[in-house]
This record gives structure tokens, sequence and C-alpha cells, in this order.
């Protein structure tokens, strides 16, 4: 008998088809746009060769338990891991997918899209508009930061990074930075961009994006400690995951303009509840994560995704594994 995939999510079509047409494969999907509840989740991975996933699922120690022995492969529909508990997927040898490289264009078109309208108050201007502020033309009315001449500092450099440097360059920034664990030399030298300290990204950057992946090392590191540090004029952008983030500290920070203004599109919880303190600041901007939102990304990703698992299945390389 074929081996027994479960698909957590509607996913878009090129990876269905894959599944499909692959006939290599018995295919289970939860077939809707909400995520499966936990029970029915656990139920239904039972037994199970592969799992297709995404983000929402969190796939830990009590999953592979209710999983059981027959696991060897979790492809997951995102370049982000922090869902999966590596620990416990490495001790029981399952190999995992996931699909970095394909999205790092749209996340990078996303994020230059979330900067520009943090820092020209974009949503605060079309609200103004739409809602009767528009009295007049005003001198500083509106007034925003540029990023000609500016200093943009990356916090953790990968292609992700290393993309939207390329694409902010031609807006003429005057020089780019980032800190990371370690050197990136050749990732930076892409770009032309130098290697600070942490404190020296805080102190020295006008636009301070964040690229890094979300660790126990990164949980939390963008708190008061950064935020303090920070320029008066500094716009904070996040499109890694909120985890990265003490929003409690961004609300105090951005409430008492210690920065300018900040853009996620990731946030701890997500959804953000519509109450969240967050939401009642004009100087941020919320995006309900859709930085790898186009219609052919989201199609190449699942269709990665497929691909990861019919190639773990089979015991081949996968084209995107994730080392553990
Ligand atoms: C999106 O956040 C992803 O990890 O792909
Ligand atoms: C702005 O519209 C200007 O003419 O300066």
């Amino acid at each position: 008998t074929l081996p027994k995939v479960y698909v957590t999510r509607k996913v878009p079509p090129d990876g269905v088809d894959i599944l499909r047409k692959s006939g290599q494969v018995q295919i289970e999907m939860w077939d809707s746009d909400e995520p499966v509840p936990r029970l029915e989740l656990l139920k239904k991975v039972k037994g199970c060769d592969g799992i297709l996933c995404v983000l929402t699922e969190k796939i830990d120690i009590q999953l592979l338990e209710a999983a059981g022995p027959n696991l060897k492969v979790v492809s997951t529909m995102s370049v982000g891991f922090d869902h999966l508990s590596l620990d416990e997927l490495k001790k029981r040898g399952i190999r995992v997918g996931y699909t970095p490289d394909v999205l790092t264009d749209c996340v990078a078109e996303l994020t230059v899209a979330l900067l520009l309208a943090t820092s020209r108050r974009l949503t605060e201007a079309t609200h103004e508009a739409k809602t009767g502020g528009w009295g007049t033309w005003r001198t500083l009315w509106l007034c925003g930061h540029e990023l000609a001449n500016s200093t943009v500092g990356i916090l953790g450099l990968g292609r992700i990074g290393v993309a939207i440097a390329e694409r902010l360059k031609p807006f003429k920034v005057k020089k780019f930075i980032y800190t990371d664990v370690a050197q990136r030399v050749e990732l930076a030298n892409m770009i032309e961009a130098e290697y600070v300290s942490f404190d020296e990204l805080a102190e020295q950057s006008d636009f301070l994006a964040v690229c890094c992946a979300l660790t126990p090392e990164t949980h939390g590191i963008c708190n008061w400690n950064l935020f303090s540090k920070m320029k008066r004029n500094a716009i904070f952008i996040n499109t890694s995951r909120g985890g990265v983030v003490n929003q409690e500290d961004l609300y105090k920070a951005l409430s008492t303009d210690l920065i300018a203004g900040a853009g996620l599109d990731v946030t701890t919880p997500e959804p953000l509840p519509t109450n969240h303190p967050l939401f009642s600041l004009k100087n941020c901007v919320i995006l309900p994560h859709i930085a790898s939102a186009s219609y052919t990304t989201r199609n190449t990703m699942s269709a990665l995704a497929a691909n990861n698992l019919l190639a773990g299945l089979r015991g081949e390389p996968m084209p995107k594994e994730l080392k553990l």
C-alpha cells in the first residue's frame, strides 16, 4: 500500500497536483482555509508516513507521539521553522523539508512596501484623506523620513536581508550595516554591508529591518535594550517572526516617540487581537503576515513542499531539506 500523507491545510493547487499526479502517496487533506483543530490533527496524523504542514501547526512531541513510528518526513510550506520541534524530529530520524529561496523576492518586495508605508505614513495619510482630515496642504503635515542618505540596518543577514538591501539601494541609501551571531562575509559583500555590533546597529540605523529566524537565541531580542538605543527618527520593520520582538517594549517606544515608527508583518499572537494597544498607534503599521503572499510564490512554495515530501518518502535528497 502507498505511503499515507496528511496535508494540514488547503494548500495552493500546484502542490496538490504534484502529490496527486505522483501516484506515490495516499493523500488526506484538511480542505479548508481555517487551521485544522488540534484534536482532529492529532487523530489524522496517526499512522502517517508524511505530513505536509503550514506554520500554524505545532509539530511538537505530542504530535509526533500521536503520529507514531511510521512518520518519516515533515514538509512545511514555509521558510520559518519555529513551529517545528527540531530536537524531537532529529531524535526520531524524521527528515524535514521547508521552502527557502522561492519566497525571497516576494518577501523582500513586501518588506520594502511596509518600510515605505511606515516611513511615509501611508496608512495614516489615506485615513486622513478619506475621513476629513485633509483640510488643506500643510508644510509639515504627515511628514516622514526618507531613505535617501540613510543608514539601513539588518538584524540577521541571510538571503532575505540581501534581497531587501538590493531593492533599497536605488533609493540612495548611504550605508548598509548588519549584525548576526557571526559575520556573513559572502552575503555582506553582495550589498557592501558593514558588520557592526548589536549596539552599533541600534545606534546607527535610520531603518532597522529584522530578518533573522526565530530561535531560542533570537527570542525577544528586540526589546527595551534595543529600542532605547535607537534614533528618534528610526523606523523598525519586522517581517520575520513576532517572537523576536518584546511587544510591550515596542509599544512603550512607539507611544513615547522614542522611535518614529514600526511596520510589523508578524506579531504575537497571530492574529493580533483587534483591541491590542499596538493597533491604537498611528505610527505602527500592522499587516496580517502576508510577506510571501503572491499567487506565484504561494503556488511555488506549495509545489516545493510537495516535492520535498515526495523526495523524502522515496529516501532521496529533498530539493530543500533543513539540516537537523
Ligand atoms: C512565512 O512566514 C514563512 O515562514 O514562510
Ligand atoms: C509639492 O507638491 C510641491 O509642489 O512642492
